[in-house]
């Protein structure tokens, strides 16, 4: 039995079995719209895989119970991993959330198989969702498509982000630094509005940052990587210009 989510895919994609664009945009529509609801009945199946901060859970027993106010949202799109990435802020004063979620579809035949979220609310790292709001809406039109020449490859967008993360555990890796570049960390903003701004600005060290998953879209020059900061479940995306970082996006479950 095709699930909803399934059977929108489906129609996107007629012409061939492959993950498109449309198709994956398509996906994450669904996604908010679960996130809204408060039921993932029309996005998963009994077969998807569902972690929430890095624990395997029952996805009506997570985040997608609560139906949520999106104040903004953002996604990519992986057509080579039949995948996606959604940032969501909601600042809804009941109970402010901000979540990044990975979505991977298995590319013969679109099925989800996997969702993982990073859920961060009042308590975890820099948690501050309507500064976060702030700082994402101020960065509106600052991620959109990057014109076909200038678009990097996958390896040259991965090799940005891995250099940003083990930077903070090796020094002598050289990082591809852009300027302007600013980081939104939690609710805290390194960014202040001058041509000059650095990324490179208290870094810390002997930090392990593994387990990463990746969700590359050339056409938006970005990546997310889910993995375990120091132990603790994170999201990093990255905006890559010209193969250098010019945004960095994190949320870090640190609990309470
Ligand atoms: C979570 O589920 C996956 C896939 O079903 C499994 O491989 C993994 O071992 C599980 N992890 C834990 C901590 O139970
Ligand atoms: C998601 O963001 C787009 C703009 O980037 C907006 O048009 C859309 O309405 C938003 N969706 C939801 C559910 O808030
Ligand atoms: C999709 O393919 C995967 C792996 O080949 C399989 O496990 C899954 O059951 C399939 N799903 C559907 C809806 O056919
Ligand atoms: C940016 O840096 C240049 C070169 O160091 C300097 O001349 C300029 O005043 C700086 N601009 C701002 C807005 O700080």
């Amino acid at each position: 039995m095709l699930t909803p989510v399934i059977a929108a895919l489906a129609l996107t994609s007629t012409v061939t079995a492959q993950c498109t664009r449309e198709s994956l945009k398509s996906a994450t529509q669904t996604l908010l719209s679960s996130y809204m609801s408060g039921s993932a009945t029309s996005l998963s199946s009994p077969e998807t895989i569902y972690t929430e901060n890095e624990i395997n859970k029952t996805i009506t027993t997570g985040i997608f119970s609560h139906a949520l106010k999106i104040a903004h949202n953002r996604s990519s799109f992986d057509t080579t991993q039949c995948a996606t990435y959604t940032e969501i802020i909601v600042t809804d004063s009941a109970h402010p959330y901000v979540i990044g979620t990975q979505m991977r579809f298995d590319s013969s035949n679109t099925s989800l198989s996997k969702i993982e979220t990073i859920v961060t609310e009042t308590g975890d790292w820099l948690f501050n969702a309507a500064n976060t709001l702030k700082y994402a809406a101020s960065e509106d039109g600052l991620w959109g498509e990057i014109a076909a020449a200038k678009r990097d490859t996958r390896k040259v967008i991965q090799a940005a982000a891995d250099a940003y993360l083990d930077v903070f555990n090796d020094k002598n890796v050289k990082v591809p630094w852009g300027i302007p570049c600013a980081r939104l960390e939690g609710g805290a903003y390194t960014g202040k509005g001058s041509p000059n701004d650095t990324c490179e600005v208290g870094i810390p060290t002997g930090v392990v940052i593994n387990n990463r998953r990746y969700i590359i879209d050339e056409v938006l020059g970005t990546v997310d990587v889910f993995c375990t900061f120091s132990g603790i479940a994170d999201t990093h995306e990255f905006r890559i210009q010209e193969g250098k970082i010019r945004f960095v996006h994190t949320m870090t479950n640190t609990g309470k």
